[in-house]
């Protein structure tokens, strides 16, 4: 089965057919998703998601770039989401300096703070990491991110810097960019990395692949990915689908689906 690590079923670009989307996972063999959190307003949202499917898992946090008005209560409204069955990382929380608003230091201020929650709680963290490497990477040395754990997300800097992350424990989300006629660095990353430090995702609505570039995203649409990490790794694409539902189990630590992800009912929660 096909573990979708980062997709945000609680996006409004879902409203209209939320359901039949989420429906048609068994067929295309989508075994389990993570939705993760930007705002407090998607909070709520994927709390009840999470309770409604049992296929869907979330994260909670605040994004980099919706950090502004962001205050300790939050965070401890966070805290007790995370607490909540079926929640199982903290983010997604990180730095991104494309925007670059709000001001760094208001970023990195809550990028820490939330890496202090992921290890109080337990729970690893999914980092949204922008044109911001360096400052992304001496935070998660300064908070010992070794030993909280993760994902980078949407993987967006060199193959020569993967190993930066992936040495300190960390997954490497890769979704639709890999098909890009214009994601050479990433297949470049694909081609370096091992397979046991990959994740699939999908960041839908956004990010669809070739050839549905531009459309709205689902995770039905993640095939085309696992196409093209499997052409890359020259591996049977059911080697990919098996390698990377171990790693996002052992990424998520979900002990009930550590098996090989064959059966639908090993999601389960
Ligand atoms: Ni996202």
């Amino acid at each position: 089965m096909i573990f979708d690590t980062h997709a945000h079923y609680d996006d409004a670009a879902f409203d209209e057919d939320r359901e039949e989307v989420i429906g048609r996972f068994g067929e295309l063999g989508i075994g389990a998703v993570t939705d993760p959190g930007s705002t407090m307003e998607s909070l709520d949202r994927i709390i009840a998601l999470v309770g409604a499917h049992a296929n869907i898992y979330g994260a909670l946090g605040i994004h980099p770039s919706e950090c502004a008005e962001m205050t300790e209560k939050d965070l401890e409204r966070i805290r007790q989401g995370l607490r909540l069955p079926k929640m199982v990382a903290v983010g997604e929380i990180g730095l991104d300096y494309h925007w670059d608003t709000p001001e760094r230091k208001l970023q990195q201020h809550w990028f820490r703070r939330q890496l202090d929650l992921a290890r109080e709680e337990g729970k690893p963290v999914i980092i949204h990491s922008r044109d911001a490497a360096a400052d992304t990477l001496q935070i998660l040395r300064e908070c010992r991110a070794e030993e909280i754990g993760g994902v980078i997300h949407c993987y967006s800097y060199s193959a020569e810097l993967a190993p930066e992350f992936w040495r300190m424990g960390f997954f490497l989300g890769v979704g639709g960019v890999v098909t890009f006629r214009n994601g050479k660095k990433l297949k470049e990353t694909v081609r370096k990395t091992p397979l046991e430090r990959i994740v699939l995702e999908t960041d839908s609505p956004y990010m669809a692949p070739e050839p549905h570039r531009g459309e709205r995203n689902s995770s039905l649409l993640l095939r085309y990915v696992v196409r093209q990490i499997a052409e890359i790794k020259e591996l049977p694409a059911e080697a990919v689908v098996e390698q990377t539902w171990k790693n996002a189990c052992r990424l998520y630590r979900m002990e009930e689906c550590k098996g090989a992800g064959k059966s639908a009912a090993t999601t389960q929660a």
